[in-house]
């Protein structure tokens, strides 16, 4: 179909000229000032925004959101000004899209960003590096070398020789950048699946010959990979891509504490021996699991992987940045035994999107993963994309090596420690109110526990196992009618899961639970903000005992659109 809109003043690209001009700054005064204009719209306007308006959604549906965006035709001609699409953007997008930097927002892991960060973000876009071939990066891919061995140093703590010879080696490489937690893990396991796998006598490894020579220079007939049941469902994702297959990636029982199990471990691991013809590719403990912040036992999984002599990652995409704190950094303790670490820049490092990092003890294990071509990547050379999975990538290792400068340890520790320590509060608060239950403790900043009335509660310690777990499912549709009634109300946000968890009451059965999950990053919420969230649920409750909610249910259940 031909768009016939009519556009007018729209002259930025009307011909070749005007179409030069967008890549070369314009000279005038008049122009420049307007241009610095908008980017003080971006930097305080908009940032001022995002902090004083606490709420987190407009109250509009995402159904009539999306009717206004079913144009599916590319305009021929000029639609807007660059000022315009700013001023569209400032009313009629950042209204709807969800404020995320609000300390009333405590329900993800993505939150408010420090405001140096835009003008990070901006310039890097301004120099546009592409930091897969020194050819296109320079400068910037020896200060990705440094800024990865700095963060290496934090998590391995190795001596300054070695640093000394690794953090410019050509040859080696101490990790890398990439989009996020999920590619991150993606690459630990790839690594590790090449390493079990690797070449030998007449066979040239998985990554040349695929998984069926593979299997069969290795006389298995499959893969593994343990996993806590905790673990972040990105594991699986790589268990398809790798060709290990999903249902591979064994989940191992955790405590009561959500802590991955070590004798559960150690039968898995012997269970698999006795059945033979199965490979181990690695074990992987979780520093700071997505849904209750829990560390795993890392030094004791680090001793069985050692004498096994299979590969150990921890996925410390959340909790990683507590080393940074001297107060807590004992929390991770074993984190330096792991082979393999992922941490991410978008979380606590207060990275925009998006930012993740795989580090490897071992500067040679990237090897196994590396790849070459004749026009980049070229041997011996700083061309950082040898060993990603990515090819072109922007320089993120600038946004964090100039944040680290600005920030210092310090700066970053005191960001932990007001998460973990408003989390402690939060979850005494939660224990005092007769109307909630803490399902679980937060050992960093994250918790869980649902709204469970002092009537069920006590009915639930002595119930028989049925009428049990009907209350149990009456109080999961509570929970889950909370949450998406609090949400919908646009004020404040709390997120929801689904725990499988024993012993909730001393002795009670196994089950599943929708919990409230709390993540408690963003340094503006404080005791008080959460006493109102916590406030407003029991609103919510007194609504839902009497009959109100589940009109304003039923009346939003049609807008809700996808907003599951
Ligand atoms: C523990 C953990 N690992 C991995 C990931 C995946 O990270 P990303 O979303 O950056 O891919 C997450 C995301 O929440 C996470 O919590």
């Amino acid at each position: 179909m031909q768009n016939n809109k009519k556009h007018k003043n729209h002259e930025l690209v009307k011909d070749w000229i005007g179409l030069i001009q967008v890549f070369t700054c314009p000279e005038d005064a008049e122009t420049r000032t307007a241009l610095v204009g908008l980017m003080r719209q971006i930097l305080f306007e908009l940032h001022d925004f995002l902090i004083k308006n606490v709420g987190i959604t407009e109250e509009i549906s995402l159904k009539i959101l999306a009717d206004d965006f079913t144009d599916t035709v590319i305009n021929r001609c000029p639609e807007k000004k660059l000022a315009d699409v700013v001023t569209g953007v400032f009313d009629h997008i950042a209204p709807h899209a969800v404020n995320v930097a609000s300390p009333y927002f405590v329900g993800h892991m993505t939150a408010a960003i420090p405001y140096f960060m835009v003008h990070l973000k901006a310039i890097v876009a301004a120099l546009n590096q592409n930091v897969v071939k020194l050819e296109t990066s320079k400068v910037v891919s020896v200060l990705e070398k440094q800024v990865v061995a700095k963060i290496h140093r934090l998590i391995f703590n190795l001596s300054d020789e070695f640093y000394a010879e690794h953090v410019q080696n050509t040859d080696t490489s101490l990790g890398s950048f990439m989009e996020g937690g999920t590619t991150a893990n993606l690459t630990a396991l790839w690594v590790a699946r090449n390493t079990a796998l690797r070449p030998k006598d007449g066979f040239s490894g998985i990554e040349k010959k695929g998984m069926m020579a593979a299997y069969k220079a290795y006389d298995i007939d499959r893969c593994v990979v343990l996993v806590s049941k905790r673990a972040h469902y990105s594991f699986r994702k790589a268990g398809g891509l790798l060709g290990i297959g999903n249902e591979n990636i064994i989940p191992v029982d955790v405590d009561g504490n959500n802590k991955l199990k070590i004798d559960a471990l150690e039968n898995t691991i012997a269970e698999i021996k006795r059945e033979g013809r199965t490979k181990i590719i690695a074990v992987v403990g979780i520093a700071g699991t997505t849904e209750t912040g829990t560390v795993d036992p890392l030094k004791e999984i680090a001793a069985i992987c050692a004498r096994e002599n299979i590969h150990f990652h921890t996925d410390a995409a959340w909790g990683g940045p507590t080393l940074l704190s001297d107060k807590y950094k004992h929390l991770l303790d074993g984190i330096h035994l792991a082979d393999s670490v992922t941490i991410d820049g978008h979380k606590q490092f207060y990275m925009p999107m998006g930012c993740g990092m795989i580090y490897f003890k071992n500067p040679k294990s990237l090897d196994a993963i590396s790849y070459h071509a004749n026009y980049v990547n070229r041997r011996g050379s700083v061309d950082l994309g040898i060993k990603t999975l990515a090819g072109s990538r922007e320089a993120n290792s600038l946004i964090l090596d100039s944040a680290l400068k600005i920030m210092g340890a310090r700066g970053y520790g005191m960001l932990i420690e007001h998460g973990i320590e408003l989390a402690a509060d939060f979850a005494e608060e939660i224990k005092q109110r007769d109307m909630f239950q803490l399902i679980t403790e937060p050992e960093l900043n994250i918790l869980t526990y649902r709204v469970c009335p002092p009537e069920l509660r006590e009915e639930m310690k002595t119930a028989d196992p049925v009428r049990f777990i009907k209350i149990n499912d009456e109080l999961n549709e509570l929970n889950r009618t909370i949450q998406q009634e609090q949400r919908e109300a646009g004020k404040s946000f709390v997120s929801r899961t689904v725990l499988e968890q024993e012993n909730i009451f001393p002795g009670s059965p196994a089950g599943k639970i929708v919990v409230l999950r709390s993540v408690l990053m963003n340094p503006l919420t404080n005791i008080e903000i959460l006493k109102d969230i916590l406030d407003e649920q029991e609103g919510l409750y007194d609504m839902w005992r009497n009959g109100t909610l589940g009109h304003e249910k039923a009346r939003k259940d049609t807008d809700r659109h996808g907003m599951e």
